[in-house]
């Protein structure tokens, strides 16, 4: 089932929240920063060990202080107007994450946005990536959330939910 919910991703009780994170793992601003700050300094110290992460990768660490189990941090591309292989680069991020997220047995999963904050991309050509990978995976899992921090961003996903998988929107 997937579930389009607005808020806070750092507050979610799953067992894994993606973060939207930049290729140190070190930490930023936006949802990348909200995470380092609600997980702890132990998500940066275990995160230094990982050797850093190329964009379209994930990597999976503890949740720490998180209610959620895991984090799983992935690097979306920055939009550079979509002739550099943007879009080919964001659905790669989702599917690196669900692929982690399978071989670590997690069954419940919630996403942010990847890259439509600082990295600038499109929020309706993202939404539409991510959608059609989480139609695709969700039969696997027993959550699949999208969680937006705005109600316009909300009403953009359940949009897309409409049209790409209306059986798996969750009433
Ligand atoms: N919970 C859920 N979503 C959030 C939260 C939060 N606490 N905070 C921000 N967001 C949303 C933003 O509104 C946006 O829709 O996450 C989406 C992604 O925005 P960014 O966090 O700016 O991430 P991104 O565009 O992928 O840029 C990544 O920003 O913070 C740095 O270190 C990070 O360099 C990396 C870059």
């Amino acid at each position: 089932m997937i579930e389009v919910h607005t808020g806070d991703i750092t507050k979610l009780a799953v067992d894994a929240i993606v973060n939207a994170a930049n290729s140190t793992l070190l930490g930023g601003g936006g949802v990348d920063g909200a995470i380092h700050r609600a997980a702890g300094p132990e998500l940066r110290k275990y995160n230094e060990t990982l050797g850093g992460c190329p964009t379209g990768e994930a990597r999976i660490s503890p949740g720490f202080r998180l209610p959620a189990r895991h984090v799983i941090s992935t690097v979306g591309p920055v939009w550079h107007g979509g002739d550099r292989g943007e879009e080919a680069l964001l659905e790669r991020c989702y599917r690196s994450s669900f692929e982690l997220a399978l071989a670590n047995g997690i069954r419940s999963i919630a996403f942010p946005a990847i890259s439509t904050g600082v990295y600038g991309f499109p929020k309706d050509r993202a939404a539409a990536i991510a959608v059609k990978v989480m139609c695709e995976y969700a039969p696997r899992f027993e959550r699949v959330i999208a969680c937006c921090f705005s109600p316009e961003d909300a009403a953009r996903y359940e949009r897309e939910l409409a049209r790409r998988c209306p059986d798996r929107a969750a009433g």
